[in-house]
């Protein structure tokens, strides 16, 4: 399966948005990946479901929110309604995964489930066969611009031996130097914040990216 390419909006600057989402289609990413935190299950704020629909206005890509919340259920659906294509919301934030699963999917979008550094596979495992997507956060999630935690890799090969066909997208400290590591071990989507927002050539990143 060819890779997918979800640059992380935290790195750009919020002031310039509806630049920012031209410029990400016309350097091929696939998706745009919306990181939603809440100061409560992460430790930063950035931005709820009004943010999302604007940049609907402005982007035709597949809009990935990944949402750092507590108590995910209460806003998946809004986050749907806003224009979300994928709403991945984390296993550790809610005490009714199944249900917060079911949520996003009656409302039209698909699901991803993600795992922080220190969560093992076996608590997402029972939920493989009923999500779109496995995240695996290869930092402590809050803030761009992390190193990888490289012993939260071997997760993608685990999720992948657990359920070969489901997308697994990996998460934080991303370069175009470790990236190769990640396809090799089953990565499909990648998250890239700083490396694409701080490259000179955005277009260049993203393809480097690719592997
Ligand atoms: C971290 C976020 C990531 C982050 C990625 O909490 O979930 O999406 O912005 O940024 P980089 O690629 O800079 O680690
Ligand atoms: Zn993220």
């Amino acid at each position: 399966m060819k890779t997918l390419i979800s640059p992380s909006i935290l790195s750009a600057d919020f002031s310039d948005i509806a630049n920012v989402c031209k410029q990400l289609q016309q350097a091929n990413a696939d998706w745009i990946h919306f990181d939603v935190m809440d100061g409560i299950f992460v430790p930063n704020l950035t931005f709820g479901m009004k943010f999302v629909k604007d940049c609907r206005k402005h982007s035709t890509l597949v809009f990935d929110v990944h949402l750092m919340i507590d108590r995910p259920e209460r806003y998946v659906t809004q986050f749907v309604q806003a224009g979300a294509d994928i709403v991945t919301f984390h296993v550790e934030a809610t005490s009714d995964v199944a249900g917060t699963i079911k949520l996003v999917k009656d409302a039209g979008a698909k699901v991803g489930i993600s795992i922080c550094p220190d969560t093992p596979v076996d608590v997402i495992a029972p939920y493989l066969n009923d999500v779109d997507m496995a995240l695996v956060m290869t930092v402590h999630p809050g803030f761009g611009g992390q190193k990888l935690i490289a012993d939260a890799t071997k997760k993608i090969a685990q999720i992948k031996s657990y359920s070969p066909n489901l997308l697994v997208q990996v998460d934080g400290g991303v370069t175009t130097q470790n990236v190769g590591s990640l396809l090799s071990l089953g990565a499909d989507v990648i998250v890239a914040g700083s490396s694409v927002f701080n490259a000179p050539d955005m277009a260049q990143a993203i393809k480097d990216l690719r592997g």
